[in-house]
């Protein structure tokens, strides 16, 4: 993570960590809860409660108050994260081994489940805010990530996927969630409903934005900045917004007979990597007219510089 990150965030970052280690292991199930805590440990960016926490100020909300919301998000992230690297076989997170390798497969389903009700648990200790709606949001968003969880993985054996619906696709597995965290920052808050919708535009945009930068990164990030394997999509069969253009330019089916290099030199070459970074950068730019609804503050200003870091990151 970059020292300029650490300087702005590290403060709110001990404090999520604080939130979302608070839970008593049952000493007679560390088969349970070994993985769990393996996970949390792992020290992810944190950017979904870093979300909540400066939403929730950007709307005078107290930060205390946002906690237990904004470690309900990063528990529910965690989940997806155990059991996505089931379904991408991947070995590697956060520069560590994944759960279902360190273990095995049937342990991480069950750290992975158990990462989920955590998050609910949490967040119904929220302090302020209608926890019922709160709730709702969740859980709707969740099986709103399984949808696109379910697409990501369909896409890996269809040939002519469109721009349409690997937005669709991206919206669902990765958006939504960034979207809810701004929207449980503006409900810790007790904000109004104009407001929480500027930063729910803000949450999705970003979100949208995020997800093609990570598309991409997959293939072009340096590995220990990443903390993932690079190339894992394309050895998955991925459908990404870098398959589906170069398949319209080039005229081609599909590359999976390519190696990663030559893959990268053909993005390159072709300009399609440009033309990717321009519309991850377009998404970023609706994010930030979003963010400009909101009322001028330092918090504010700490949102755009939150968005403006994932924006021009390079590590994990
Ligand atoms: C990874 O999310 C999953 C995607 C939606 C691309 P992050 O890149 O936020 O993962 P951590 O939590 O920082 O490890
Ligand atoms: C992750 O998408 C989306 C969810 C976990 C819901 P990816 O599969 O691209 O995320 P990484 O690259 O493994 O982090
Ligand atoms: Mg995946
Ligand atoms: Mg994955
Ligand atoms: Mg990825």
């Amino acid at each position: 993570m970059s020292g300029n990150f650490k300087e702005q965030f590290g403060h709110d970052i001990e404090l999520i960590d604080r939130e979302i280690g608070a839970f008593t292991p049952n000493v007679e199930a560390p088969l349970f809860y070994d993985p769990i805590r393996y996970m949390l440990n792992l020290k992810g960016k944190r950017i979904r409660p870093l979300l909540v926490l400066l939403c929730a100020e950007a709307c005078a909300g107290k930060k205390e108050n946002a906690l237990a919301a904004a470690a309900a998000v990063e528990l529910l992230h965690n989940f997806t994260l155990v059991h996505d690297d089931i379904m991408d076989q991947d070995d590697f997170r956060r520069g560590q081994l994944t759960v279902h390798k360190k273990w095995d497969i049937s342990t991480a389903i069950l750290a992975g489940d158990g990462l989920m009700g955590l998050a609910f648990q949490k967040l119904l200790e929220s302090p302020v805010g209608d926890r019922a709606v709160m709730t709702a949001r969740m859980v709707q968003t969740m099986i709103i990530i399984c949808e696109g969880q379910a697409l990501d993985k369909s896409f890996e054996n269809q040939k002519l996927v469109s721009v349409e619906q690997y937005m669709d696709m991206i919206a669902r597995k990765t958006a939504v969630l960034l979207e809810l965290s701004c929207e449980l920052g503006g409900l810790a808050a007790e904000t109004d409903d104009k407001t929480i919708e500027n930063l729910k535009k803000f949450g999705y945009h970003l979100g949208l934005g995020f997800q093609i930068q990570d598309d991409l990164l997959d293939i072009i990030a340096a590995e220990n900045n990443l903390g993932k394997k690079i190339g894992s999509d394309l050895k998955m069969h991925k459908q990404t917004l870098l398959t589906i253009r170069l398949r319209e330019k080039l005229r081609q089916p599909d590359f999976y007979d390519k190696d990663l290099e030559t893959f990268k030199k053909l993005l390159h070459d072709t300009g399609v990597q440009g033309e990717i970074e321009t519309e991850y950068k377009s998404q970023f730019r609706l994010a930030f007219a979003a963010l400009e609804c909101l009322p001028v503050t330092s918090q504010r200003d700490r949102l755009y510089s939150l968005a403006k870091m994932i924006e021009n990151r390079t590590w994990r």
